[in-house]
């Protein structure tokens, strides 16, 4: 066993958290812990996970549901093919009827990579896989002092070879629980408490000052802003929706009609674009309100800035375009983006 092994394991039998996915074996719970976790901080994913677990508790249920409930399970997580993922996987897995049990047919299962493969293999299997994570690139770059940028082909190897070695064979679910919640809780990405680490002795990042350089990336994000206007029309006790499609962000999430646009865009520009024309050129519109202005909705790499205008027509009248009428009191029941929920919010409350 390493020193870094020894080290982190005594850290975390006193302040490693209790987590549910933590007190089992069962694959199929792993699984879904660690997709959930995949993008988000366990923070808001402990909620959402202990509710999908409890109304899909195993791979069968998962597989015979039906996909807008499963996105539904899924709405505010973000990154949601992780969900259309899952579900497919889950089918696939029941068509099998047992849960992959090699670290290949892991590997397999759509959805999985790398860290994930070795995180539930190692964690429900005990197999000597060293999971590879943001925390376990910041943990050993630093510990080890190495440059080597992490988001390159090159880099990746030196870092998957460096945990491999470092992994405790003996107790790898142990060791790699240790290693990710040393970096989530002791080693963080921003002014760590190095004074009060128990690997600041052994710790070339703190001997050279180098702990908030690495790890080093050689690629940075780059944002684009995109202008989003959506119309809640209200006809009588209706409205329309569409699911999205694929090729964008939020897939198979519903939401009001939109008409995105190259640039910002006041009331006056929306209501002049030849899109608005299409939309309700065949109906007459009695009343136009702006519900919201400017919302900021941050991604990973963009800035969406969101506009909500509600419509109102006839209830005989039809908007041009494939969308679905339905009942406004059913909108809650369609799986959505957290922009568009706030949407929701908004007008729900105004028509109290
Ligand atoms: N992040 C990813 N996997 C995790 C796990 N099993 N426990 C805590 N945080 C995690």
């Amino acid at each position: 066993m390493s020193l870094l092994g020894d080290k982190i394991i005594d850290w975390y039998k006193d302040n490693g958290r209790n987590l549910p996915w933590r007190n089992t074996k069962n694959p199929y719970k792993i699984w879904i812990s660690e997709i959930i976790l995949q993008q988000t901080r366990v923070a808001q994913g402990y909620d959402y996970y202990c509710r999908f677990i409890e109304r899909f508790p195993d791979f069968q249920t998962l597989a015979e549901a039906d996909e807008d409930e499963v996105m539904k399970y899924w709405q505010g997580l973000g990154y949601y093919s992780r969900a259309r993922n899952l579900h497919e996987a889950a089918r696939s897995i029941a068509e099998k009827g047992t849960f992959p049990d090699t670290y290949p047919e892991v590997r397999n299962l759509k959805g999985v990579g790398d860290y994930t493969a070795a995180a539930i293999c190692s964690f429900a299997y005990d197999m000597p896989c060293a999971v590879v994570d943001g925390n376990v690139y910041r943990v050993i770059s630093r510990w080890m002092g190495v440059e080597e940028p992490i988001d390159t082909g090159a880099g990746k190897k030196v870092f998957a070879a460096l945990a491999d070695e470092l992994l405790d064979k003996e107790q790898p679910a142990l060791y790699n629980q240790a290693i990710m919640d040393f970096g989530a809780l002791q080693c963080v990405p921003s002014s760590p408490s190095c004074m009060l680490c128990p690997l600041s002795d052994s710790c070339v990042a703190l001997q050279k000052g180098l702990v908030e350089e690495l790890p080093r990336k050689v690629h940075k994000t780059k944002v684009s802003n995109r202008y989003f206007h959506y119309f809640y029309v209200r006809a009588g006790a209706y409205t329309y929706i569409y699911k999205r499609g694929i090729g964008d962000i939020w897939r198979n999430l519903y939401e009001f009609p939109l008409i995105e646009t190259e640039t910002e865009l006041d009331e006056q520009g929306v209501l002049q674009l030849s899109q608005f024309a299409t939309l309700f050129g065949n109906c007459e519109v009695d009343n136009i309100k702006l519900v919201a202005k400017n919302v900021k909705h941050v991604l990973s790499h963009r800035v969406i800035y969101a506009d909500c205008y509600e419509i109102e027509i006839p209830e005989t009248a039809c908007v041009g375009g494939a969308y679905q009428r339905v009942l406004i009191d059913d909108l809650h029941k369609f799986p959505v983006s957290r922009l568009t929920s706030r949407f929701f919010s908004l007008i729900l409350e105004q028509n109290i």
